[in-house]
């Protein structure tokens, strides 16, 4: 583990504290303090989850057999198809979007890369959009594609649609052959894509029961699609228990994750609600959309864990350095104080790429000249760093010495356990997502499903009772 710890993220909070951006706004190392002192009782349960039988986020980056598992699964279908389609939505897709960004080639599908290791191209489908679908569909050859159907419950209408359309073409194309081309990943004894796998004998990973979705990212719904791109599961699982064991130490002011939870509580406290997690890497972006899953779905509660209304969350979103310095940054540096900011940096880009000099001969491009991408990339950041501090907006930076799986391993448990943390801060559930649960059952009811015959004229009535203003 030594030499892994130059390979370690490390969280600067220095722009969230009073000491940089004044007491109006900064945090008083006090305040944290006195959450530190009375988070024993937290930490104790937290430690005993490791420990538990039950697999959970807690202890998935030891669960090195699962990983196995897919390991023997991707070798036995390698080279065997040209294309991959992962359909699944929420949970199900997020993290293994934001996996294959960050960790694959950043043109995948087109890079000869790709080819050279026979490895297919891959198609996220985390939406409904029939002209996507269909586009899909117009460009890969049905008969040299795997579908990989991720969903836990087996029941989320959005991905049993899509797979049904898919389904659809399978057996008309391949006949009794299509079963080959199906896989899945599900609960490992519930739901209809459980029961359909075991009838025509369709491999299905399972999602342990203690997992919940958006919490699911080193189970097989991350990991097969990844090992399917050719990416180290192995090391990222690696990563993420590099972190875990950073993460167990008691003190708040040596433990990453509990650290980002207090520092985000604690601004929400002072009415910045809004949390905007701002990457300065095109790799890490779709780890912004995994993040905002992660901290809406699990933190925006309407009742405490004493069932009384208190209608908390913090509200998380997504910017991309340097595009939106140019979209947003006027806003987040003179607009309301009601954010926070959390910069992704990488320190070591794979390319180093060099602004030729000989090119910027003008005054007004010689400053460039001589210097390399990089440098202009970290420049920028740096910048739009100091505009906000010198505007008193508390911000930090979670820096990545560079973006491979060690690293990406370990801020997907480190925003687990954070997430875990704030959940507890703010005494709610962070596990569980009635307001998801509600749209996914009018879902059911408007589309006619068996068993919700009550809710659909509940539904229609209220409907009907609407007042329409449309122009
Ligand atoms: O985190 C969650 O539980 C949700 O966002 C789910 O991932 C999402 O609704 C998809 O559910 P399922 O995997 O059951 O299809």
């Amino acid at each position: 583990m030594k030499g892994k710890n130059a390979f370690r993220l490390r969280l600067d909070y220095s722009n969230m504290m009073a000491e940089n951006i004044g007491s109006k706004h900064g945090i008083d190392r006090k305040q944290i303090q006195k959450i530190a002192d009375s988070i024993d009782p937290i930490h104790q349960e937290f430690l005993h989850h490791r420990q538990s039988d039950e697999v959970s986020f807690w202890n998935l980056p030891s669960q090195k057999k699962m990983a196995e598992e897919v390991l023997n699964y991707v070798r036995k279908v390698r080279g065997k198809f040209d294309h991959y389609v992962h359909i699944g939505i929420g949970g199900s897709a997020l993290g293994a979007i934001a996996l294959h960004t960050a960790l694959q080639h950043p043109l995948y599908n087109l890079s000869p890369q790709r080819r050279q290791q026979r490895l297919p191209q891959v198609f996220f489908l985390d939406n409904i959009d029939p002209d996507t679908i269909k586009a899909v569909l117009n460009v890969i050859d049905i008969d040299k594609t795997l579908f990989n159907v991720v969903t836990k419950s087996g029941s989320t209408a959005e991905t049993l649609a899509t797979f049904l359309v898919f389904l659809q073409y399978l057996k008309d194309r391949l006949g009794s052959n299509y079963h080959n081309h199906l896989v899945f990943v599900t609960d490992p004894a519930k739901g209809f894509l459980r029961q359909l796998a075991s009838a025509e004998g369709i491999t299905a990973f399972a999602i342990p029961p203690g997992v919940g979705g958006r919490f699911s990212v080193l189970t097989p719904v991350g990991l097969l699609p990844a090992a399917i791109a050719g990416i180290d599961i192995l090391e990222l699982l690696h990563g993420a228990s590099f972190m875990d064991e950073l993460c167990q130490q008691e003190s708040i002011w040596k433990n990453p994750a509990y650290l980002f939870a207090v520092l985000n509580y604690l601004n929400y406290q002072r009415d910045k609600k809004i949390v905007v997690m701002m990457p300065y890497s095109d790799r890490l972006y779709r780890l912004a959309d995994w993040f905002r899953q992660l901290w809406a779905e699990s933190l925006g509660k309407k009742l405490d864990l004493q069932g009384r209304q208190v209608f908390v969350g913090p509200t998380p979103v997504k910017a991309l350095g340097t595009t939106d310095q140019h979209s947003q940054v006027q806003l987040y540096v003179e607009g309301p104080f009601d954010k926070i900011f959390v910069f992704l940096e990488v320190e070591q880009f794979e390319t180093v790429l060099p602004i030729n000099s000989g090119q910027a001969l003008e005054k007004a491009t010689r400053y460039l000249g001589g210097h390399t991408i990089n440098e202009l990339i970290a420049a920028e950041k740096r910048a739009t760093e100091l505009a906000l501090t010198r505007n008193q907006r508390p911000n930090c930076t979670i820096k990545f010495p560079l973006v491979s799986a060690f690293t990406i391993g370990q801020i997907f448990q480190m925003l687990e356990i954070a997430t875990a943390f704030a959940g507890k801060l703010f005494e709610i559930n962070p596990f569980d997502q009635p307001g998801v649960e509600e749209g996914k059952i009018v879902t059911y009811a408007l589309m006619g499903r068996e068993g919700y015959e009550d809710k659909r004229l509940e539904v229609m009535d209220e409907l009907q009772k609407r007042v329409v203003y449309e122009v």
